[in-house]
């Protein structure tokens, strides 16, 4: 290269690495932003709605079977699979046993469960047993000295036989436990044992569950059951992680049954909550809209029992006349014995003894009547393009209100020509739409019906939300408690999600697990935080400043005096937010800062990262009537502010 042109090659990159690093100077030196927000910490502004945040929950993604209930065996109510095979059972034979398994559509438990499992040996012993196996909901998970109770429903075609429940290893074929049940009869009938695990074992949910036989001759089986410790010890109850998980939220409802799974693909296959009480073994399990059959083991006093367990008031969606893929019954005759349905469902809930469905419920384990104040007609009927919604609303709610006027009726849909106590609005946007609607309810009029926002997220991340979906639904969330004298009630949808290939039907999802683990998203930590601190009045706070996508909203605890200040720094910079209470007749003297943040919107927490991003919290040094605060970039910050020391 000749000199001249050398010292130009030289001399333009000089220049190009000076205009870089200035470049690169500019964009990481932008000066941190500055706000100001003005607190009227005088007269609240409104009472906040105490039934804020809530869950919403349906049967999808594997949210009860394979997820919270805690049933540990896939398919336990023999059904045919969908190309006539059996599904997740498989026939074993050990050493030289020889046998056959089929499905026996003549004989089955019940009426409900008309079929089963038909184990012809023709040859076992006691070093080479026949029978069948059950991988679970991808795997067993297990635990040391650890008890599970299992069941089954069997008859044999000569009295006497006996079967060997195990819980056998994987990888290693070793039996970890097991106990016999002798004397299997010739009718259905149930047996029960408990499968205690050893001290020694390794938690792992690489097992799988077997009954096994070492004698010839024919077993029938059905309803083949395991079931761990589970919360609260409720037999026939729910994983213990889950709903610690959902405790920590601090929900004050659950909405059930649905979402879509209320309605069915067809009417034929809608929730009919009367199939899905009593005992198991009259259950007969049903078709879900999310591809796969519902066990309905968790049934109506199941998601009743949750609902206590957690110290929710239920929100009970009853079936309507419209299901997803478009049928609908018509208001009138025809809808009648749909909305009777609905009134004996709102009696099974709340009924004394003395009325039928109460008298059932009793019957069926719960003799006190539960709380109910909510009631909702149907799910997203503004998918109903026959236009019958108005009719079908009206009259289910005449009826309930009749007989139920203390209830609060909610739609899912604008009726026209009816009055509407509540109306429910479901919202899935991208983070820039939630941010860009974070003031939607501060514009509303309040003149209109309460409004329930039965399900929303943001739709960012998968299976679960990342952070930049939770730096959007944070933002909307304070749009929730700016304006929760309107909205009475909100919940995220869906709640729950197995994370196993094939699990999630739909993403993102708030809480995520397999067999053995569970973890909150980044959404779902926002929440926790949101729920525990929160007032009950609404104060009135304006913000100036650089607003570029900060979001505030203000709250305080009546009984306390302490104040709930949501901050969230959606901007990659800090900002520094001054504070300046209005009234503070006694100003702060305490804060505490609980904060949620991560280097990047795409950071989140996986199953096996769980706690990639989690609260921290810090004492705040210097709070007082006014008072400053620097919000780290990409954060979600709850502070609260205390009169006396904390
Ligand atoms: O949350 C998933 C589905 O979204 C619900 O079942 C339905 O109501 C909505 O369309």
């Amino acid at each position: 290269m000749p000199a001249r042109m050398h010292r130009f090659s030289v001399a333009v990159a000089l220049v190009l690495l000076a205009a870089f690093s200035a470049s690169a100077q500019q964009m990481t030196s932008i000066a941190p932003r500055s706000a100001t927000l003005t607190i009227d910490d005088g007269a609240a502004k409104a009472a906040s709605s105490p039934t804020l945040y809530g869950l919403m929950t349906e049967e999808i993604n594997h949210s009860y079977d394979g997820g919270l209930y805690a049933e540990l065996i896939r398919d336990r109510a023999i059904r045919h699979g969908g190309w006539g095979q059996l599904d997740h059972w498989r026939l074993v034979q050990r050493g030289i046993a020889q046998a056959n398994l089929e499905i026996d559509s003549k004989t089955g438990p019940s009426t409900a469960l008309p079929v089963s499992l038909k184990l012809t040996i023709t040859s076992a012993n006691a070093s080479s047993p026949a029978g069948i196996a059950n991988s679970g909901w991808w795997g067993i998970p297990l635990h040391p000295r650890t008890d599970y109770q299992a069941s089954f429903w069997a008859k044999a075609s000569v009295a006497g036989a006996d079967v060997t429940a195990a819980l056998i290893d994987d990888d290693s074929g070793r039996i970890l436990t097991q106990q016999t049940v002798h004397g299997i009869g010739t009718s259905w009938q149930r047996y029960r044992t408990t499968l205690r695990t050893p001290a020694s074992l390794t938690p792992s949910a690489h097992n799988h569950f077997a009954l096994l036989v070492t004698q010839p001759g024919t077993l029938w089986l059905n309803l083949v059951s395991l079931f761990p410790p589970t919360y609260n010890n409720t037999p026939n109850g729910n994983r213990i992680d889950l709903m610690q998980r959902m405790a920590a939220m601090h929900p004050a409802f659950l909405r059930f049954p649905g979402g879509n799974y209320l309605e069915g693909n067809t009417i034929a296959q809608r929730f009919r909550w009367k199939q899905t009480i009593g005992p198991l073994v009259d259950r007969p399990t049903h078709m879900s809209p999310w591809g796969y059959r519902s066990s309905d083991g968790m049934g109506l006093l199941e998601f009743l029992n949750w609902c206590q367990d957690l110290h929710m008031q239920p929100v009970l969606a009853v079936y309507a006349g419209y299901s997803l893929k478009g049928e609908h019954v018509a208001a009138g005759p025809a809808l009648q014995p749909y909305v009777q349905s609905a009134l004996e469902e709102i009696e099974y809930v709340t009924g004394s003894r003395s009325t039928q469905w109460g008298a059932q419920r009793a019957k069926d384990g719960h003799p006190a009547p539960f709380p109910l104040r909510y009631v909702e007609i149907g799910n997203e009927d503004q998918f109903d393009k026959s236009g019958s919604y108005s009719g079908r609303y009206a009259q289910f709610y005449d009826a309930i209100h009749q007989k139920y006027p203390g209830l609060q009726i909610i739609a899912t849909a604008p009726v026209t020509g009816h009055k509407v106590d509540v109306l429910d609005e479901h919202y899935y946007e991208s983070p820039q739409q939630f941010f860009a609607m974070a003031d939607h309810y501060d514009k509303l009029p309040r003149t209109g019906p309460k409004i329930f926002v039965g399900e929303w997220a943001t739709m960012e991340g998968s299976p679960t939300p990342d952070f930049g979906a939770a730096l959007s639904d944070a933002a909307w969330m304070t749009g929730l408690e700016r304006n929760s004298d309107l909205v009475v009630m909100a919940s995220y949808a869906p709640l729950l999600t197995n994370v196993n290939p094939m699990g999630p039907q739909w993403v993102p999802d708030l809480i995520g697990y397999d067999a053995s683990t569970s973890y909150g998203s980044p959404s779902y930590w926002a929440q926790v935080l949101f729920s525990k601190y929160r007032g009950d009045e609404i104060l009135a706070s304006a913000m100036s400043g650089s607003l570029l996508r900060i979001f505030a909203s203000v709250t305080r605890e009546k009984s306390t005096g302490v104040i709930d200040l949501k901050l969230v720094n959606a901007n990659t910079v800090a900002t520094t937010v001054q504070i300046h209470l209005d009234h503070a007749a006694q100003p702060p003297a305490s804060g505490m800062q609980y904060i949620l943040s991560a280097p990047s919107t795409t950071a989140t927490n996986t199953i096996s990262d769980p706690e990639h991003i989690v609260p921290r919290q810090k004492r705040l040094p210097k709070v007082g009537r006014d008072f400053s605060l620097t919000l780290e970039p990409l954060s979600i910050n709850v502070i609260t502010l205390h009169a006396k020391g904390k």
